[in-house]
Order: structure tokens, then C-alpha cells, then sequence
């Protein structure tokens, strides 16, 4: 006699137990059935989110070499790779959907899949990169915290890690503004100039209001997003307005005020015009960008070719190795 297994459940079935975890809080695993829709929401997001990082190595990239100390040279190339570091976990996390990286890469060559707005922007000073550490990265973290309880285990997991560096990123973007913003009038004024032009950019890289955001709702409703894109952007203010006065700089936004009634400050509305613009590809770097990426990703064929020529050699060494002990 044969013991049968028990049927396959259906997808009714496997529907209801996703459903169940969902709203027991309960992590989602790579072997765990999930509904198309939301394979492919966490597949958008995190290919996203995996491109911005290893985009965003370009703006700061371009003042290592001009680093004003070695101090700082040091730091900024820590973190530079430290980005890099978070677009593999992320590409890794991305690939437990049934997706490999090369295939992500080649949507992001073509500009089928995007990355964040802000990284269309220049980096014209050095008080750029204290301006990006302190607001690109201190926005990076408000979003990416929740994340940390995002439903899917994987993406929850790499944002742990990623939080903790994100968090030394900030740290090192506020301390070389400190040191500018107290230093020679000149100094002062670069970043003074750097945060006039990062603020606003900055504010939109949560995204659309929640009127106008197209996902929010059901990836709130599968516990990937935890708050709405306007919570996060108030959240982000309310921490901001205090740390700009410790920098003894304002922030260009004449609307910052504290409202005492909904326990928040009120803040002005970012031009929602010049996002969508940056958006579909007209920001001051889009074109710029890509053409980098593409070339950095052509120009590193040699490396990905030789590691893989290595690991076959490795691989075939062993099974000789097997071989002859057997
Ligand atoms: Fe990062
Ligand atoms: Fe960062």
C-alpha cells in the first residue's frame, strides 16, 4: 500500500492562507505561494530601490577624487561603496522573485524601469555631498525604516542592514555641514546653496501626494508599505526643521511653520511639475546618468567574464578532486 500525498491545494486555497498571513503580520517567504500582483509590485519596488542605490553612487562619485581631506575622501568612498553594497542585497533580494539581476539591468540600460528622481540632480559642490548625506539619505532612512517590517522576508531583512549604514550616511552628510556651515563666509554659503537646492528634491522623493499615488493602497494593504507617502514626507519635515537650525541654515521654504494644533510643522507644496518632468527623463542629469551606467556596465564585462571563467575552473578542480578521493 501506498501512502498518497494530499492533494495540491488550489490557488482558493493557497490564496487563503497568504490572506491569513497578511493579516497575522506574518512574513512571506520565497517557497510561499503569492498572488501575481504582489510578486510583481515587491519585483518593481525592489528592482527600484536596487537601481537608486547603485545610481546614487554617481553624484557623489564625482567628488572623491576633490574631497577636501583625506579624512573625507575616506569617508565618502566608504560610503559610496556602502551603496553599492545595498544595490547587491537588493538585486539578491530581488532575484528570490524569480528575476536575475542581469535581466534587471538590462531594463534599467533601456529606461524601462526607473530609479529614484533625485539622483537626476548635480552635484556642483562639495557641500553637495553633506547636502545629500544629510537630506537624500536622512529621506532614505524615513522611508526605509517601515520597511523593515515590509510582509515579504527577504527585502525586510536587507532593510535592516541597509538602515544601519543609511543611518552613518546621515551622520557623515550632517557633520561636513556643521563643519562648512561654521566655517569661512564662503564656506557658509556653499552650504547654505547646497541645501537651498537639495531641500525641495528631496521632500519629493517620497512621491506623489496620496491623492495622485497609483500604488500606495494595496501595498498597504499587503503590509509592504506601512504609511503613506504624505505621513513619511511630514515625518521627514519634523525632523529636518530641528537639525537645520542646530546647522544654523534655513531651510527655502517659506511655509515652515510650527503648527501647534496637529502637533506637526506645515510645510510648502514641492513643484510637483518639475518631478513629473524629472520623472519622464528631462531632469538635469537623466541622459547623463544612464549613459554612465550603461558604459560602467560594459566597460566591467571583462570582470564579470573573468569571475565566472575563475568559478568554473574552481568548480572543475573539485570535481576532479572528488573523483580521484572516490
Ligand atoms: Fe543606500
Ligand atoms: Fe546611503
Amino acid at each position: 500500500m501506498t501512502t498518497e500525498a494530499p492533494a495540491a491545494p488550489g490557488v482558493h486555497d493557497a490564496q487563503q492562507r497568504f490572506d491569513a498571513m497578511i493579516a497575522a503580520d506574518e512574513r512571506i517567504e520565497p517557497r510561499d505561494w503569492m498572488p501575481d500582483g504582489y510578486r510583481r509590485t515587491l519585483i518593481r519596488q525592489i528592482a527600484q530601490h536596487a537601481h537608486s542605490e547603485i545610481i546614487g553612487m554617481q553624484p557623489e562619485g564625482n567628488w572623491i577624487t576633490r574631497a577636501p581631506s583625506l579624512k573625507r575622501k575616506a569617508v565618502l568612498i566608504a560610503k559610496v561603496q556602502d551603496e553599492a553594497g545595498h544595490g547587491l542585497y537588493l538585486y539578491s533580494a530581488a532575484e528570490t522573485l524569480g528575476v536575475s539581476r542581469e535581466e534587471l539591468l538590462d531594463l534599467l540600460h533601456e529606461g524601462r524601469q526607473r530609479y529614484s528622481s533625485i539622483f537626476n540632480y548635480p552635484t556642483l559642490t562639495w557641500a553637495d555631498v553633506g547636502a545629500i548625506g544629510w537630506l537624500v539619505d536622512g529621506a532614505a532612512i524615513t522611508n526605509q525604516v517601515p520597511l523593515c517590517r515590509c510582509s515579504y522576508g527577504p527585502y525586510a531583512r536587507a532593510m535592516v542592514r541597509i538602515c544601519k549604514e543609511e543611518s552613518f550616511h546621515q551622520r557623515q552628510g550632517f557633520d561636513a555641514l556643521y563643519v562648512l556651515a561654521r566655517g569661512a563666509e564662503a564656506q557658509r554659503r556653499m552650504a547654505q546653496d547646497a541645501v537651498d537646492r537639495w531641500y525641495w528634491p528631496s521632500l519629493m522623493m517620497f512621491g506623489p501626494p496620496d491623492t495622485e499615488s497609483a500604488h500606495s493602497e494595496q501595498s498597504m494593504a499587503w503590509n509592504i508599505k506601512r504609511f503613506s507617502n504624505d505621513e513619511l514626507r511630514q515625518r521627514f519635515v519634523d525632523i529636518i526643521v530641528p537639525q537645520a537650525e542646530a546647522l544654523g541654515l534655513t531651510l527655502p521654504d517659506p511655509d515652515i511653520a510650527w503648527n501647534a494644533e496637529r502637533g506637526h510643522y506645515d510645510f510648502g507644496t514641492p513643484d510637483w511639475d518639475e518631478f513629473k518632468q524629472v520623472l519622464k527623463g528631462s531632469g538635469p542629469c537623466n541622459r547623463q546618468r544612464l549613459e554612465h551606467r550603461r558604459k560602467a556596465h560594459a566597460d566591467g564585462a571583462w570582470v564579470r567574464e573573468a569571475a565566472q571563467a575563475h568559478a568554473a575552473k574552481q568548480a572543475a578542480r573539485r570535481a576532479a578532486g572528488d573523483r580521484e578521493a572516490a
